[in-house]
């Protein structure tokens, strides 16, 4: 019988409901405020004090198992939802990481089974208790905790590391536990551009749009920028970086940042490689909504190797390349439960755009899609080295 491809969602969040009362229980943002009957999330800098409508497709596992039939999603790799934990002093941060991460760990192992295998339907990434003046002893022990919780396969993370970015050199011991331990390292934005700059809220009202669809994506752009810059990829090659939102502008701006690296004095000597090299050893989810964004995000990819040396003339000649190489790093994911469609409609427009780019994107064949689609790549890696598509043995 032909195999059939799992529908994996690397881009699914939750807010445990340990966490959701911590957010109730709060006088200040962030916080969940009671307005009239409903509760609402009022978590961003700036945001205008009705936040967003929230409710049980954040915290109730039922309503996740239910997106998921809904959309066809046979697996979905779970993590909390922004700001986690950075809010919280040291004291606060670390015993309330390991207790969600037991919780994680206890939503994601009781979870249904994928039938016909030994899988579970729901896996997760845990919780860092990254807060300033955090001991790195206590981040070192957590990542111990999560590498042996045997349904999270990874940690989410923000851009602030503990306090000074994610390019701290007391940094250095977690990413070199985080690579050690093979858990997969998703990024991902909270705070945009901060107050003031174009992808903040602005003085006209635009809703969420300008920080989610500006503000979130160039946040991911700086760090993970950042990253490459202090040499973290360099000096941690085995590092599986999984970047929100398909990476943000990174893609789109890496020759010049490349330009920028190899004509700034300080900096040109510094890397091992050509900036875009750094591309092909990063995954992207594919939470971009369009397929030539897809596409320009694989070509990116594709042509990454071609830069190894960073003294390489062959710069743009490198430009025609297999695009179907990228599809092994880009894996899809949904945001659930942001962006929930504005009237009552069968399935999420969010997710179904998602659906329709992957399967527009021009130059990727069927096993191309299958891959993003299925999470092909040795990126859920298990204890064992297999992927969770060989462990379900399709
Ligand atoms: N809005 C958020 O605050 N977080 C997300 O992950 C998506 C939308
Ligand atoms: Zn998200």
């Amino acid at each position: 019988m032909a195999a059939r491809r799992l529908l994996v969602d690397v881009h699914t969040h939750v807010y445990l409901p340990l966490y959701a009362n911590v957010l109730r229980s709060r006088s200040n943002v962030p916080r969940i405020v009671q307005r009239n009957a409903e509760e609402r999330l009022v978590i961003l800098e700036n945001e205008p004090s009705e936040g967003r409508p929230v409710g049980p497709q954040y915290w109730d596992r039922k309503e996740k198992l239910a997106f998921m039939d809904k959309h066809g999603i046979d697996l979905s790799i779970v993590s909390s939802a922004n700001p986690w934990l950075d809010f919280l002093s040291p004291a606060e941060a670390e015993p309330l990481a390991n207790d969600l991460n037991d919780d994680l760990e206890a939503y994601c192992a009781s979870s249904p089974t994928l039938t016909g295998t030994s899988l579970r339907r729901l896996y997760g990434f845990g919780l860092l208790p990254l807060v300033p003046d955090i001991a790195p002893s206590s981040i070192l022990k957590t990542i111990s905790q999560v590498a042996s919780l045997p349904h999270l396969r990874g940690v989410v993370l923000g851009t602030r590391g503990i306090g000074h970015g994610l390019d701290d050199e007391t940094l250095e011991p977690v990413w070199e536990a985080l690579a050690s331990t093979g858990l997969v390292v998703f990024l991902h934005p909270h705070y945009g551009l901060g107050a003031g700059a174009p992808g903040a809220f602005g003085e006209r009202e635009n809703g969420h749009v300008l920080p989610l669809a500006l503000g979130f994506p160039m946040e991911t752009t700086a760090a993970i920028t950042r990253l490459i810059l202090a040499g973290v990829l360099d000096r941690h090659p085995d590092l599986r970086i999984l970047l929100a939102h398909s990476g943000g502008a990174l893609p789109a701006l890496s020759s010049r940042l490349a330009s920028c690296i190899s004509h700034d004095p300080i900096v040109s000597t510094r890397l091992a490689h050509d900036a875009r090299y750094y591309l092909g050893k990063l995954y992207y989810d594919a939470v971009a909504y369009g397929a030539e964004e897809l596409g320009f995000v694989s070509d990116s990819v594709s042509r990454a190797e071609a830069y190894s040396d960073i003294n390489s003339s062959a710069r743009n000649s490198a430009s025609r390349v297999d695009r179907s190489e990228g599809s092994q790093r880009i894996l899809f994911g949904t945001d659930h439960p942001f962006f929930p469609p504005l009237s009552s409609t069968e399935k999420w427009k969010s997710v179904v755009e998602n659906l329709e780019a992957i399967d527009g994107v021009q130059g990727w064949d069927e096993t191309d899609k299958d891959g993003t689609l299925s999470a092909r790549s040795d990126f859920v890696g298990t204890e064992h080295g297999a992927n969770l598509v060989n462990e379900a043995g399709r």
